[in-house]
């Protein structure tokens, strides 16, 4: 069933999107998850994301809640890159840096959207050429369905010129409808390998085994177990905020809070994920009257290597004029049987 409400603001509505296991409340603007109601083990529905209560609220750009990253998301290296022997300049919005596709990411973009049938909705966006500093007219399709326990993203993009494109989903979640922080949530995550950062969080290009560091999720580990240890990278990121290179196609990452019994596992075509543990919310107020800190919450955005465009020749991120970029990722929530001791 889709329902959808219209805001104070022209040309942006809220859209309900809802069938026997969940409920997803996303807007146009940004294509922004505000809300996301699943079942724990109790069967009480609950809102699992962090956001906030009016879509005007989002104007600001504060922390990409739930919101479409794009055109590149995370950091390009000063804001430069080189295709095809040219230089382009993007925005430093994150200084020395660029971050999520500048002040005017896709984020904070209004989308035009159509209700394909009642499971299913479509959003587009023509981000123009030169549109904070990237080349190329790209079209972009975001398509948003429920799947029973399931909601799936499409992401769809073409361009009339050669361009980069590394789009994801920056969904805050909290399994505990935010009764606690994330300490106490499970993580696994099939990845052999991270990608070390900076002191401005820029992916330098080395790149790391996870062996007994405190990157390997591989079998489910407890995140205060993980971000405590006094490992260099995770005091200069102040907890999680890096690149995970998946080393399988699919169900890649499980996110799970045994005292409510949910449990997220994300399945994406993509090869990794920015695992970010909210490291750096700063007690702003959300929906709900909650206040917002550090470790309320950890993103789940499956991408490209970011920076990939200054570290790797063939870049994934490279969108050839004339080729389709196609990806998918889905989050599917269930419950546990038990809390294990
Ligand atoms: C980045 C963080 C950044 C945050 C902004 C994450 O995707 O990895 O470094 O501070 O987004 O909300």
């Amino acid at each position: 069933m889709i329902d959808i409400n219209n805001t104070k603001t022209k040309n942006i509505d809220i859209i309900h999107m809802k069938n026997e296991y969940l409920e997803v409340v996303v807007t146009n603007y940004g294509c922004t998850i505000m809300k996301f109601f699943c079942m724990d083990k109790e069967g009480q529905f609950e809102d699992v994301v962090l956001g906030y209560e009016t879509v005007e609220q989002y104007f600001q750009c504060d922390a990409y809640l739930g919101g479409v990253i794009g055109r590149v998301a995370n950091r390009i290296d000063q804001g430069t890159f080189t295709l095809d022997g040219k230089t382009y300049k993007l925005e430093i919005n994150n200084p020395p840096n660029h971050l999520h596709g500048g002040n005017s990411g896709f984020n904070n973009q209004i989308f035009d959207y159509k209700i394909i049938d009642d499971v299913t909705v479509q959003f587009v966006y023509l981000s123009k050429d030169k549109e904070e500093g990237y080349p190329g007219n790209l079209q972009l399709t975001v398509t948003y369905r429920l799947e029973n326990n399931r909601l799936v993203i499409k992401y769809n993009a073409t361009s009339d010129k050669d361009t980069i494109i590394n789009v994801t989903n920056h969904s805050y979640f909290n399994l505990s409808a935010k009764k606690e922080n994330i300490l106490d949530h499970y993580l696994q995550v099939k990845a052999d390998e991270f990608a070390c950062i900076d002191k401005n969080g820029l992916p330098t290009g080395w790149i790391e085994d996870v062996t007994r560091t405190p990157f390997d999720f591989r079998e489910e580990t407890r995140i205060l177990d993980s971000i405590e240890l006094p490992h260099p990278q995770v005091v200069l990121a102040k907890g999680i905020d890096h690149p995970f290179l998946f080393n399988s196609d699919t169900n890649q990452i499980t996110l799970t809070d045994r005292k409510s019994g949910r449990r997220l596992v994300v399945s994406t075509t993509l090869p990794g994920a920015q695992i970010y543990t909210a490291n750096y919310l700063e007690g702003k107020i959300g929906k709900y009257k909650q206040k917002y800190n550090p470790r309320d919450a950890i993103c789940l955005e499956t991408q490209f290597l970011p920076n990939e465009i200054n570290i790797r020749e063939d870049a994934e991120m490279i969108l050839r004029k004339g080729k389709t970029y196609e990806s998918m990722t889905s989050y599917c929530f269930d419950v546990i049987e038990d809390e294990k001791s």
